[in-house]
């Protein structure tokens, strides 16, 4: 029941791809692909290619091939060694549970108190709907918004969403046209994260950047990044995780714990790319300077069977849906932070499903609709 839900939203989401990929994790823990690249399918191995700088993310078939054309050259996503690692040192405290969780529990007081009385009136609701208007407020903040209200939130959602939606699990590139867009809108970003820079101070994110020293530029590409990475992985995953807990039945758990479970069960970001720099091995397979190395996220999570919201993780997979290594996800503790304030709220009421329907076509799986109510 719960599997078939979640293998559902797979499948609508990419209705070709998927059951090609879940059959490679048939193939072993490392194989090569002709045409898409050596494909990992075991956690030990994802991390250990994780953690070896011959695997980069701003070589041919890597995420900077997509990327850098829209959002520059230095935007952490597509850069190595020292001047990746600089840039993660200046802004890693503005994603401290100390920065992020006071700005998350600003940004969704109001929203997560309507919400609230919603369902405690006896009113269905949409949590799709609920949780692209938080995200989109949140990240708002994030990127400089001072006042970001339900207009401005959705309009910033459906500005995130036309942008990745560029992109399918085949891209190795944008087109130009896609470019043009997708570089319109985050010229948008830019100019929101620019006012904030030039305001200053230390209570914007935008601002704390200047007075550590970033350029506007760099601010400017860090806003655009985490508008990019941060708005639809964390919309997208509350309404999977309140799924997954409702079609489990059970009533008991550590939120925590069952976050953690229904990451590693819905894996989010479904694959992670590097590409190779410098002769080697991945698992058995020789790899060479140009290959493209695919971590199957979703395979290598997937390995550690069904979802159980009490299961605890083996060190070898543990976060790595947020990554592993120097590239680990910077905005953890923001997406942590905004999961299990939405989460809190909502399971309070111990909602039953009254319906939901699968998104089509996205590159992140998810529900078009996933309509909630309090229990009876
Ligand atoms: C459910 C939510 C999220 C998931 C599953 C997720 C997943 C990931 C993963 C897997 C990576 C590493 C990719 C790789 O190594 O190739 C990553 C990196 C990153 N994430 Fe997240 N992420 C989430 C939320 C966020 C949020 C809320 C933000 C910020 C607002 C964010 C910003 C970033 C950035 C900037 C990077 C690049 C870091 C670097 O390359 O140094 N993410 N994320």
């Amino acid at each position: 029941m719960i599997s078939n839900h979640e293998t559902r939203l797979y499948l609508a989401a990419h209705p070709v791809a998927y059951p090609l990929v879940r059959l490679l994790a048939r193939l072993g823990p490392v194989v090569r692909v002709p045409g898409l690249g050596v494909v990992v399918n075991d956690a030990a191995v994802a991390r250990a290619v994780l953690t070896d700088d011959r695997f980069r993310k701003d070589g041919p078939g890597s995420p900077g091939d997509l990327w850098t054309p829209v959002l520059g050259p230095s935007v952490l996503l597509n850069m190595e060694g020292e001047a990746h690692l600089a840039l993660r040192r200046k802004l890693a405290p503005l994603f401290a549970p100390a920065s992020v969780d006071p700005l998350v529990r600003d940004v969704l007081n109001e929203p997560l108190a309507d919400l609230s009385r919603r369902l405690a009136d006896g009113e269905t609701v949409d949590l799709v709907d609920s949780m692209r208007l938080m995200a989109g407020a949140v990240i708002g903040r994030l990127i400089g918004l001072e006042e970001v209200g339900e207009k401005a939130a959705r309009e910033l959602f459906a500005d995130g969403e036309r942008v990745v939606s560029m992109v399918s699990l085949r891209s190795r590139r944008l087109a130009d046209r896609q470019v043009a867009v997708a570089r319109a809108v985050l010229d948008r970003i830019g100019d929101i994260a620019s006012a904030a820079y030039h305001r200053g101070g230390e209570t914007t994110v935008m601002g704390r950047m200047r007075s550590l020293g970033l350029s506007e530029a760099e601010a400017r590409g860090a806003a655009g990044a985490f508008f990019l990475t941060g708005t639809e992985t964390v919309a997208t995953f509350v309404p999977r995780l309140v799924a997954l807990l409702h079609d489990h039945g059970t009533s008991e758990f550590d939120l925590d714990t069952a976050i953690d479970e229904a990451m590693r069960f819905t894996t989010p970001t479904p694959v992670m790319l590097r590409s190779v720099a410098a002769p080697g091995r991945v698992g058995r397979v020789q790899v060479r300077p140009g290959d493209r190395v695919v971590i199957v996220t979703h395979n290598c999570a997937r390995a550690y069977g069904p979802f159980d919201p009490a299961r605890k993780h083996p060190a070898e997979v543990r976060h790595l849906w947020f990554g592993a290594g120097p590239h680990f996800c910077i905005g953890y503790p923001l997406a942590q932070a905004e999961i299990r304030a939405v989460a809190e709220v909502v399971l309070r009421h111990r909602p039953r499903i009254v319906a939901r329907r699968a998104a089509r076509r996205v590159l992140i799986p998810t529900y078009a609709q996933l309509w909630i109510a309090h229990a009876r």
